[in-house]
């Protein structure tokens, strides 16, 4: 109990920024329209107590790389009980160059988010941003769910547009109303 998202949110609001796991239709959009299935190397940003995790790991080769970054520690003995096998960094994605060191990974095909971007200021968000950028190739693909109210708050919208200058081809999934609160996808590809 003392690692669900809620109490977390409680905890700690802005880097949680959920009250609730992504349910398995918003984890599945996710992992929808990016090739996850032709992927080599996949990195999960953000993972919390696994949600979008159970989805990436039913719709990638089971031979592909991946691993997952999560910040809050308090959520690691959770995700490590649900997913012994998934190799997972506590630390923030903006060291994920650093990672892909440790992990021999020169390059990401895909990189999934479950970031709560609107709650970051705007240096935070520049910063991972730019570590994704880096890590992904021309073609490369980024994709990261955003609650709907989110959208219009100031940061929110900053988000859009940081996606929309970085990348060659951003485009929104269609609404899941069934998420508390209901969300979307943005696909994005370098
Ligand atoms: C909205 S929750 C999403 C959890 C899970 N992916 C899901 O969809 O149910 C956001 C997660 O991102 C993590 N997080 C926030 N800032 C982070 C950072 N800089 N690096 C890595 N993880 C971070 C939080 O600790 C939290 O677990």
């Amino acid at each position: 109990m003392k690692d669900s998202i809620l109490v977390q949110f409680l905890r700690k609001p802005l880097t949680t920024g959920a009250i609730c796991p992504s349910s398995r239709e918003l984890s599945r959009t996710l992992t929808e329209c990016i090739h996850i299935e032709e992927a080599r190397n996949i990195a999960e940003l953000g993972p919390g107590t696994g949600a979008i995790t159970a989805a990436i790991l039913s719709a990638m080769n089971p031979q592909a790389h991946f691993f997952a970054v999560e910040l809050n520690e308090a959520v690691i003995p959770a995700f490590r009980r649900r997913f012994p096998h998934v190799r997972l960094y506590n630390d923030s994605a903006a060291n994920l160059a650093k990672i892909m060191e440790l992990e021999s990974v020169s390059r990401l095909d895909v990189i999934l988010s479950g970031l709560p971007w609107a709650s970051f200021p705007d240096h935070l968000q520049e910063e991972i941003l730019h570590a994704v950028l880096e890590a992904l190739p021309d073609g490369g693909y980024f994709t990261t769910f955003a609650y709907l109210q989110g959208t219009w708050l100031p940061t929110g919208i900053k988000f859009r547009r940081r996606l929309e200058k970085y990348f060659s081809h951003v485009e929104k999934s269609r609404i899941v109303w069934g998420n508390i609160p209901p969300a979307f996808a943005y696909r994005c590809r370098k």
